[in-house]
C-alpha cells in the first residue's frame, strides 16, 4: 500500500508514520509537509533513512505539486496538515481557513482525479463545541457547534469532506479525536508547554479558574485508532476516538509539578481565552464496536511517557522554543500573563 501522509513533521503526524512504518514494514509512505513553525524533520529523524519512507516539502493549498504526488499511484491520503492551535487561530485565523479548508479540498481533488481508495479527514472533538458538568459526552450525532475559528475551520473542512463523499463518492472516513498528548508534541500546547515550562523554573499560565476539562488520549492509542480506520473504516463514517479521560487543566498542572518535584508558587492564574470551551468529552463506542479499537495506555503512565521524553530530549524542544516560537510567545502569550 502507498500511503499519502500529510502534515507528518508535526506532532500527530510523525507519530502515525513511525507507527504504520513499524507496523507495516511494506507499505511506502510519503510524508507531505510545508514545515511550518510546528513541523520539524528532527520529529522523523530515525525514520528517514528507511527506505520505504520519502520527505516531500510543500505546501497541501498547491494543486500541481498535490497532483504530481498523488498521480504517483497512492493508494490512501491520511490528512493531518493543518494549523492547529486555538489561541493562534484568535490572532490569525485567515491562515486556519486556507491550510484547513482549502487544503482539504485541493487534497480531496486529487484523490478523485487519482481514484485513491481511502481518504482519512484527521478532524476533532472540538467541532462539537462545548459540553456543561453533567452533560453526556458528545457522539458522532452530536450537531457541530464550533467557538473557535480553528474550530470552526476543522468543521468547515468536514462538512466539505461529507460533502465530497456524498456528491463525488470520494472513498471518505472522518476521525474526530480528544486531546492527544506524548512524545514531540509541541510545546505551545498546554501539557508539553507546561512540563518544559516548569523545567525551566518558568510560570505556568492558568487560563481563567483551571477548571476547564478536556478528554485525553496518549498519542500512540490515536495512531493505532488511524490505522484501524484505514484498513477497516468504512467508508463514509464518523469515528469519535477518545479513552474516556477526563481531567481539569489544575489537576494536570499539579500532576506536572508532583513529577517534576517543582513548587505549586509557578502556578500563575492569566486572563482567559475568549469564548474558551469548558469541557470536552467524547462517546467512542463505534469504534470501540465496530472496529474492536480500545485504548492501551493509562492517563498515569501516558503522562510519566511524555514527561521522561521532555526530561531525555531538552536538546529538542529548547531549540523548537526558541525559533519563531519565542517571538510569537512575546507577542501575545507575555501580553496575556500581564493582564
Ligand atoms: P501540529 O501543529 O503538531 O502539526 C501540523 C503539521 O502540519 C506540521 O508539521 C505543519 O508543518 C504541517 N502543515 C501546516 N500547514 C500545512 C500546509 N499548508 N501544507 C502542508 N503541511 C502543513 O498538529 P498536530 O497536533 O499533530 O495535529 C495534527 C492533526 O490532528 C490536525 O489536523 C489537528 O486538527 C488534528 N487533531 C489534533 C489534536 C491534538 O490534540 N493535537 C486532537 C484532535 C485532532
Ligand atoms: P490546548 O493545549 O491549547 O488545547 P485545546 O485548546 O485545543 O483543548 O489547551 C488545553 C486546555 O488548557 C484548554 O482548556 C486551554 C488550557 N490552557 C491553559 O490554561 N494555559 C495555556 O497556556 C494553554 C496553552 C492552554
Amino acid at each position: 500500500m502507498k500511503v499519502l501522509v500529510t502534515g507528518g513533521a508535526g506532532f500527530i503526524g510523525s507519530n502515525f508514520i513511525r507507527y504504520i512504518i513499524k507496523k507495516h514494514p511494506t507499505y511506502k509512505i510519503i510524508n507531505l509537509d510545508k514545515l511550518t513553525y510546528a513541523g520539524n524533520l528532527e520529529n522523523l529523524a530515525d525514520v528517514e533513512q528507511n527506505k520505504s519512507y520519502r520527505f516531500v516539502k510543500g505546501d497541501i493549498c498547491d494543486q500541481k505539486l498535490v497532483d504530481q504526488v498523488v498521480e504517483e499511484g497512492i493508494d490512501a491520503i491520511v490528512n493531518f496538515a493543518a494549523e492547529s492551535h486555538v489561541d493562534r487561530s484568535l490572532y490569525d485565523p485567515k491562515t486556519f481557513m486556507q491550510t484547513n479548508v482549502l487544503g482539504t479540498q485541493t487534497l480531496m481533488e486529487s484523490g478523485l482525479k487519482h481514484r485513491i481508495k481511502k481518504y482519512i479527514q484527521i478532524s476533532t472533538d472540538e467541532v462539537y463545541g462545548s459540553l456543561k458538568e453533567g452533560d453526556d459526552p458528545f457522539t458522532e450525532k452530536s450537531s457541530i457547534l464550533s467557538n473557535s475559528p480553528y474550530s470552526a475551520s476543522k468543521a468547515s473542512a468536514d462538512l466539505l469532506v461529507r460533502a465530497y463523499q456524498k456528491t463525488f463518492d470520494l472513498p471518505a472516513v472522518i476521525t474526530r479525536c480528544c486531546n492527544n498528548y506524548g512524545p514531540h508534541q509541541f510545546p505551545e500546547k498546554l501539557i508539553p508547554l507546561f512540563i518544559t515550562n516548569a523545567m525551566e523554573d518558568k510560570s505556568l499560565p492558568i487560563y481563567g479558574d483551571g477548571l476547564y476539562i478536556r478528554d485525553w488520549i496518549y498519542v500512540e492509542d490515536h495512531c493505532r485508532a488511524i490505522d484501524l480506520i484505514l484498513h477497516k473504516g468504512k467508508v463514509g463514517e464518523i469515528y469519535n476516538i477518545s479513552s474516556n479521560v477526563e481531567k481539569t487543566n489544575l489537576e494536570i498542572t499539579r500532576m506536572i509539578l508532583a513529577y517534576l518535584k517543582k513548587p505549586s508558587s509557578l502556578i500563575k492564574h492569566v486572563k482567559d481565552r475568549p469564548a474558551h470551551d469548558r469541557r470536552y468529552a467524547l462517546k467512542a463506542e463505534k469504534i470501540r464496536k465496530d472496529l474492536g479499537w480500545e485504548p492501551e495506555v493509562s492517563f498515569e503512565q501516558g503522562i510519566s511517557l511524555t514527561i521522561d521524553w521532555y526530561i531525555k530530549n531538552k536538546g529538542w524542544w529548547e531549540k523548537v522554543k526558541s525559533g519563531e516560537y519565542l517571538e510569537y510567545y512575546q507577542k501575545h502569550y507575555i501580553k496575556r500573563e500581564n493582564s
